[in-house]
């Protein structure tokens, strides 16, 4: 089922996430449910807090090229065990921020460990847009958006645009 996912800014894209202490078939069914209304976007990573639920649970797949099978993921309780000292830089989005895209820099190349849906400990590393990606997504866990990176006036640009666009649908539902 597809779900709505909440636009910046919204209080709930600012806190903090609770751990998940027992893996039920409701948040089995709450990740394929993100993962359905992450591709419908369409988006390569989406985080609970984004449709409402202040959970610790992350979908993505960034095999963009069609060339390459879909790789979906899901984490429960993602969190970073290392991070590289070499940086890299990508213009992000987020689907909570339409249409707006600036340059973040993070770690290159991050070890994230996490529950798989069948309760497994699983961890891996991850690199280029995987890296960007799943550090963009355990960030919204913390409450934290790629915008909270940029420079104040930046920020505060594109907060303005996206409280217009908000007022914009909500006159359009109205
Ligand atoms: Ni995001």
């Amino acid at each position: 089922m597809i779900r709505p996912i909440i636009l910046h800014p919204d209080p709930r894209l600012k806190k903090t996430s609770a751990e998940i202490n027992d893996l039920s078939d409701d948040l089995r069914t709450l990740a394929d449910d993100m993962l359905e209304t992450m591709y419908a976007a369409p988006g390569i990573g989406l985080a609970a807090p984004q449709i409402g639920v202040l959970t610790r649970l992350i979908v993505l797949d960034c095999e963009k090229s069609d060339e390459q099978a879909p790789r979906p993921i899901a984490m429960f309780n993602p969190r970073i065990i290392a991070s590289s000292d070499e940086k890299s830089a990508f213009d992000e989005g987020c689907l909570s921020i339409p249409d707006q895209y600036a340059e973040v820099i993070r770690p290159a190349e991050v070890e994230v460990a996490w529950i798989d849906p069948n309760g497994n400990e699983q961890s891996e590393v991850f690199t280029d847009l995987w890296a960007t990606c799943v550090q963009h997504e355990i960030d919204h866990l913390d409450g934290k958006l790629f915008i909270d990176y940029l420079k104040p006036l930046k920020r505060q640009m594109i907060t303005r645009k996206m409280v217009k666009l908000k007022r914009e649908r909500a006159r359009e539902k109205a």
